[in-house]
């Protein structure tokens, strides 16, 4: 008996693309191989995921020549040598521009897998097949790919849209709860950035989310991924909107670089980084104390961090955030709130009112 899925568009003219989401897809034969072009395809995975979902793929793909590689699993492995492994991969196996790349995993393969898309012969076809709550709502949607630098995150990558994205819910069912609580850090994000009523929506569901009720959970990841297709639609290589879904990203890349890479998860960073923007907002007289309270309860219903890393000082937060993507012409630029459900990007406060923010969320 088919299953019912929700099939949204990112429209992006001719490289428009759709975004399937739905339990059981990967048993559902008609949903991959249209996207598959030519008659070879490589699938990029890891040590964790591939036992659990790679030869359900496989079998979508009887029709094609199709290889593999497995890739070390961790935040810690996203960097150039182990994105090396698949370009040895591909040139050992004599993959032509016509192959497809098939990322299967969380952010860090999809992040992995569309970089060497992206740069492979200078460019072949990616299908995104995220299997996190993280990775459904955010990172295999909307053409962000790369890797990390010893000195900064994501520092290294390019923006190369794929030609779908395969949401498969079921594969949450084998998440862990750690790994389910940093996908609700990105799901809270679009209702701070842009959506208050969504916002709401979750507080009242949040145990539903974190007992993986599949309705409830179907519709935290609908909205999550309508709300980034229509900002990546507006604004595909962030000029403008697309830094609105970095909220909480500037502090929380720098508690990701400076724990060292996988230490947090880039949930928990995020979730941390999005209480400390919430605290330099109110201290700007931009939200009021309620709504940073508000903030801050969210998040550890959801079970995530809302202070910075005890390990962490003032001065290491302002340095490794002087290095982040949002710098332009030297002057780093932050997302903040004028409210819940409305995010801006800013340059107007001082370096005294940052530090006094990252202290403010020091554990004392
Ligand atoms: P991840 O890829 O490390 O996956 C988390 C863990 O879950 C890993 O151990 C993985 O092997 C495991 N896993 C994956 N699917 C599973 C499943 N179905 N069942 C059991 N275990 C499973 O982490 P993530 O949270 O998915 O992604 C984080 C990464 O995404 C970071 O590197 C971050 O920078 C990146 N990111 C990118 C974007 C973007 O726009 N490109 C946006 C947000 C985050
Ligand atoms: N995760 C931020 C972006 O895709 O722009």
């Amino acid at each position: 008996m088919p299953e019912s899925k929700t099939i949204l568009s990112v429209e992006l003219g001719d490289r428009s693309y759709p975004i399937y989401i739905g339990s059981n897809l990967l048993d559902q034969e008609d949903i991959l191989l249209p996207h598959i072009p030519g008659n070879s395809a490589l699938i990029v995975s890891n040590e964790t995921v591939a036992p659990l979902y790679l030869n359900k793929v496989k079998a979508l793909l009887k029709s094609k020549r199709v290889e593999t590689i497995i890739l070390p699993d961790g935040e810690k492995f996203k960097n150039l040598e182990v994105l090396n492994t698949i370009f040895d991969a591909l040139l050992s196996h004599r993959l032509d521009r016509n192959t497809t790349i098939i990322a299967l995993g969380g952010g860090v393969v999809g992040d992995m897998a569309g970089f060497a898309a992206a740069s492979y012969q200078r460019g072949v076809h990616l299908v995104q097949i995220p299997t996190t709550l993280l990775s459904q709502v955010d990172s295999s949607v909307g053409g962000k790919t790369g890797v990390n630098h010893a000195l900064g995150k994501n520092m290294i990558g390019a923006f190369y849209q794929p030609r779908a994205v395969i949401a498969d819910t079921s594969t949450l069912n084998t998440l862990d709860d750690r790994e389910l609580s940093a996908g609700l850090a990105e799901v809270i994000k679009y209702g701070l950035i842009r959506h208050a009523d969504f916002f709401e929506w979750i507080k009242i569901n949040i145990d539903q989310l974190l007992a993986k009720h599949p309705e409830t959970l179907l519709h935290a990841i609908k909205i999550s991924c309508q709300t980034k297709a229509e900002i990546v639609a507006a604004d595909e290589k962030e000029s403008g909107q697309r830094a609105l879904l970095n909220l909480g990203h500037t502090f929380g890349h720098a508690i990701e670089t400076g724990m060292g890479y996988g230490e947090w998860l880039h949930g928990e960073a995020v979730g941390a980084g999005m209480c400390m923007a919430a605290r330099m907002s109110s201290s700007l007289g931009w939200i009021q104390e309620a709504q940073v309270q508000d903030t801050i309860n969210l998040m550890q219903q959801a079970k995530l961090p809302t202070m910075a890393p005890e390990a962490m000082t003032t001065e290491q937060f302002l340095e490794l955030m002087s290095v982040d993507k949002k710098v332009l012409d030297g002057v780093l630029r932050l997302v903040l709130l004028k409210d819940i459900g409305q995010a801006v990007v800013t340059d107007n406060y001082t370096q005294k009112q940052l530090a006094e923010a990252i202290k403010a969320s020091q554990p004392a």
